[in-house]
C-alpha cells in the first residue's frame, strides 16, 4: 500500500512505538491521527511532527471505554474524514504471576490492548467497508507465539490480540481491506517504565535478541505496510527464533521456559 497521502489513525501514539510510528508515518506523507489519553503528550508529539513541516490530528479517548470510543470516531470521520489506515498499538500490562495479579488488573490487561483494539477497529470497519479500502495493523508481541513464566495475563492478552487479527484476516477475505500483525522482541520504549518490575522477567533465551528501538520499530511497520506484509517480526534473530520455534515448537518453548523468570523457593 502506498503510504503516501493516506490517513493513519495511531492508537497509543502519545509514547513509545506509537509515537515513533507517528512520526515516521508524517514523514513517509501520511496524515497521522493520535489517540492516547495523555494530551499533553500527544501535544508534544503533534509539535514535533509539525516542526519538521507535515500536519498531525490528536483526539485524547480511553480506549477501554467503548461509548468513548465510538465517538471520537464520529468526530475523526466528520473532520477529517475514514482513516485508510488504522494501527491498533495502545497497550499495558505489567509482567506478573497469575497469583500477584489481582482479577481487576487481569480485566484492565485484557482492555488494553485486546479490547481497545476490539473498540477502535468496530468504530471505523463499516465505514472503510463501505469505501472497500484500507489497512488495519494490530501490534502484539513474541509472546504471542511462545510464553514464559511470571507473564501470565499480559501474555494471554497478547494471544487475544493475534486471535482477534487473524479471525479478522478470514472475515476481511476478499474484501479491498488488509490486515498486518506485528510481533517483535523487546523494545526499548517507556512500556518499561510504565510498566515497572516486567522487564527483569526476560527469560534468559530473550536476552540473546538484541533490543530494538521505538524507532526502529516503527520503521519496520511503515516497511510492512508498504510491502503489505500479513506478518511483521523485528528484529533478524527474532524471525530466526520464529523459524526454529515452527521446526521445533516444543525445543523453543522448553527453552523460554527453562531460562525464565521463577520464583524464589519458599
Ligand atoms: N516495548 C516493547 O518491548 C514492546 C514489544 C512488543 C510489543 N509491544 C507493544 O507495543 C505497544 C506499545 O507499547 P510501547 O512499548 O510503545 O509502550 P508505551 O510507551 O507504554 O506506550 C503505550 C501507549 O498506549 C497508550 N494507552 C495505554 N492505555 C490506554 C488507554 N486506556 N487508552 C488510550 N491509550 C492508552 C498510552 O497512552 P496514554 O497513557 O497517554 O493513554 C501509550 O501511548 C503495546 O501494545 C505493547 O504491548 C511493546
Amino acid at each position: 500500500m502506498i503510504i503516501s497521502g493516506k490517513l493513519v489513525l495511531i492508537t497509543g501514539a502519545s509514547s513509545g512505538i506509537g509515537a515513533a510510528t507517528a512520526k515516521a508515518m508524517a514523514k513517509a506523507g501520511a496524515r497521522p491521527v493520535l489517540l492516547a489519553r495523555r494530551t499533553e503528550a500527544l501535544d508534544h508529539v503533534v509539535a514535533e511532527i509539525t516542526s519538521a513541516g507535515a500536519q498531525a490530528w490528536t483526539y485524547s479517548v480511553d480506549l477501554r471505554d467503548a461509548d468513548a470510543v465510538a465517538a471520537v470516531a464520529q468526530e475523526i470521520m466528520t473532520e477529517l474524514g475514514t482513516p485508510d489506515i488504522v494501527i491498533n498499538n495502545a497497550g499495558a500490562g505489567r509482567w506478573l504471576f497469575v497469583d500477584e495479579t489481582s482479577p481487576e488488573e487481569a480485566v484492565q490487561m485484557m482492555a488494553v490492548p485486546y479490547f481497545a483494539a476490539f473498540n477502535v477497529t468496530h468504530a471505523f470497519l463499516a465505514a472503510m467497508l463501505r469505501r472497500n479500502s484500507g489497512h488495519i495493523v494490530n501490534i502484539s508481541s513474541a509472546g504471542s507465539r511462545f510464553v514464559w513464566p511470571g507473564a501470565t495475563a499480559y501474555l494471554a492478552a497478547r494471544w487475544a490480540v493475534r486471535g482477534f487479527t487473524e479471525a479478522l484476516r478470514a472475515d476481511l477475505n476478499g474484501t479491498g481491506i488488509g490486515v498486518t500483525l506485528y510481533e517483535s522482541g523487546v523494545v526499548s520504549s517507556s512500556y518499561w517504565e510504565h510498566n515497572p518490575g516486567s522487564h527483569e522477567r526476560l527469560p534468559k533465551m530473550g536476552k540473546l535478541i538484541p533490543e530494538i528501538t521505538a524507532e526502529q520499530a516503527a520503521n519496520a511497520i511503515v516497511n510492512g505496510i508498504e510491502s503489505n506484509r500479513g506478518l511483521i517480526v523485528v528484529p533478524f534473530m527474532m524471525r530466526l527464533t520464529y523459524w526454529l520455534h515452527a521446526a521445533f515448537p516444543g525445543i523453543v518453548q522448553w527453552l523460554m521456559t527453562k531460562t525464565g523468570f521463577h520464583r524464589a523457593r519458599v
